[in-house]
């Protein structure tokens, strides 16, 4: 029988000795008004509210509006976090994403412009579903090399422009959206500090998930695919191992966790990881139903739910996780922080 994280007396968590790490200081998300009920797309797709809901946990996603682009949610996202760690300036900008708005330039350098932090290093980070946990990984790395005392990472994605919309066994997963937070230099005694990552790739299996390039695919509109089932399983595989690692980088046992956040592809998968890492059953963060799968943004949009939602609690011991397209995978450890979400809707 799985423990409740309630049956445990809450133990303050003490590092040893204080190192430097990386510290998440603000939070924000940003997501396009236009909601898209299951029941809506049943009445074009041969598909029904039961199906979606049983074998996903999605109810309902946010489509961007055609004048709203990817860059748009990414700054929006970005904006809100810099408000929330009540900054103006930061030292860098990663943001992450799959679906850039063009193939060429990156993203990161206009968002950086849009937040009037014009000359910073910025540039984009692509490993589809697991992207925020690149980006994150990435921006601690600039701190700790010292090449930054600050970092905001964006995600930000809009499938709704690379899904088939007549294809029910996409269309009905994915939904846009953004997710931001802004990393400064701390101790890893301090709450928000990333204690460990697991970073992971099998480039044997890039086609399970692809939206093919033009010499694959030289005719017709190039549409996103996935092999769903395949994906599945290795999706609850890979994010076990790799939650298992940054777990035991901590000396963390699996009842002493109080928040599980993984990738929100689908809620049988968040169950099926979360029972196999045996974390308490009331820690595994679903946030799924509102937004979908919004791949990059999923696990800060998560966060700011179940923060708002008053599951997620300072000095919480948190496990991020992610599985996705490459394959890429990825996972990280931290002590949940004191901050406030801020977020908006365009
Ligand atoms: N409505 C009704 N029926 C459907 C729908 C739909 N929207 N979609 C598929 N079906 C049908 C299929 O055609 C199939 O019918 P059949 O048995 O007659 O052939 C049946 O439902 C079962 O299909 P499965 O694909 O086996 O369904 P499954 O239970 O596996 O659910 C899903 C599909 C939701 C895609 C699941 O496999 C999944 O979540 N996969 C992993 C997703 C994931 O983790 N992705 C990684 C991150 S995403 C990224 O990187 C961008």
């Amino acid at each position: 029988m799985r423990m409740q994280a309630s049956e445990f007396a809450p133990m303050p968590w003490k590092e040893p000795d204080a190192r430097p790490a990386a510290v998440i200081a603000g939070l924000g998300t940003a997501l396009p008004r236009t909601e898209i009920s299951n029941a809506s797309l049943a009445e074009h797709l041969d598909t029904d509210d039961e199906w979606i809901r049983t074998r996903t946990g999605i109810a309902s996603r946010r489509r961007a509006a055609p004048d709203i682009s990817m860059t748009d949610l990414a700054s929006a996202a970005a904006a809100n976090a810099l408000r929330s760690a009540g900054r103006t300036a930061v030292d860098a900008l990663v943001l992450a994403t799959t679906t850039p708005d063009r193939p060429c330039p990156a993203a990161g350098p206009e968002v950086a412009h849009r937040l009037g932090q014009g000359g910073i290093p910025a540039f984009d980070v692509s490993a589809v579903c697991s992207g925020f946990i690149y980006a994150t990984a990435t921006a601690a790395g600039l701190i700790s090399a010292g090449m930054a005392e600050s970092v905001v990472v964006t995600a930000a994605e809009t499938y709704s422009r690379i899904v088939d919309p007549a294809d029910r066994s996409t269309a009905v997963l994915f939904g846009d959206g953004a997710g931001a937070v802004v990393l400064r230099r701390g101790t890893t005694g301090e709450p928000g500090a990333l204690l460990a990552f697991d970073l992971g790739s099998d480039g044997a299996e890039r086609d399970a998930i692809h939206v093919p390039g033009e010499r694959e695919q030289p005719e017709g509109q190039r549409w996103f695919s996935m092999a769903g089932r395949k994906v599945y399983l290795r999706a609850i595989e890979q994010m076990t191992s790799s939650a298992r690692k940054v777990m035991k980088d901590c000396a963390w046992s699996s009842e002493t966790v109080g928040a599980f956040v993984a990738h929100q592809a689908n809620a049988r998968i968040i169950d099926a990881v979360a029972n196999r890492l045996q974390v308490p059953s009331d820690t595994a963060v679903c946030e799924i139903a509102r937004v979908g799968n919004t791949a990059a943004a999923s696990i800060p949009l998560a966060l700011a739910d179940a923060m708002d939602g008053g599951r997620l609690k300072p000095g919480a011991r948190t496990v991020l996780t992610a599985f996705g397209g490459g394959l890429t995978w990825g996972s990280a450890a931290l002590t949940w922080p004191h901050l406030t979400h801020v977020r908006s809707e365009i």
